[in-house]
């Protein structure tokens, strides 16, 4: 269903006058919360799995972290799916891949990648959410994003790496 402002103006060409993000219509919106949505399953899925799976002494605590992480994904889950039915679209029901590994430091350095991509995503929508005045949607999505932040912190240091700068030039400049 395309809108009237869609109409008259090609998407390429629909620029927010703050920081140049591209304005987004209310419909690309609900694709682009069902992609933070498939990507919240994968989050949950990849926490259930790795927080049983991961053995041994120096990984006991970082695996109690973990199975904390899969209830807070469940509800950032829950946060998204109700944004999108909000806005008038159908959450999705299908969850990005998860990928797994016998070895534990593979398992969390795929957890980081994608702790990484989460964030990156979530930093765009809330550019995306108040380039067309959803304010109360970006508050939520800032919320998410302060704890994917601790998870990739968590992550990174039982990796024993700094924390990854995911951070478009945009943002660092
Ligand atoms: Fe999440
Ligand atoms: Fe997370």
């Amino acid at each position: 269903m395309m809108d009237t402002q869609t109409k008259a103006k090609p998407v390429a060409d629909r620029r927010s006058a703050s920081d140049g993000a591209r304005q987004v219509t209310r419909e690309e919106l609900i694709n682009l919360l069902n992609e933070d949505l498939a990507r919240e399953y994968q989050a949950i899925i990849g926490y259930v799995i790795y927080s049983q799976v991961l053995k041994g002494a120096e990984y006991m605590a970082i695996a109690a972290e973990l199975e904390k992480h899969a209830a807070q994904e469940l509800q950032h889950a829950l946060i998204i799916a109700k944004q999108i039915d909000y806005l008038g679209g159908m959450p999705v029901a299908v969850a990005k891949p998860v990928r797994t590994s016998p070895r534990a430091k593979e398992m969390l350095q795929f957890d980081l990648d994608n702790e990484n991509e989460t964030i990156r995503n979530y930093r765009e929508r809330v550019r995306q959410c108040e380039s067309i005045g959803e304010y109360a949607l970006a508050e939520h999505i800032r919320d998410i994003l302060m704890n994917e932040q601790e998870h990739q912190i968590d992550l990174a240091t039982a990796l024993g790496k700094d924390v990854p700068q995911v951070a478009s030039p945009r943002e660092q400049a």
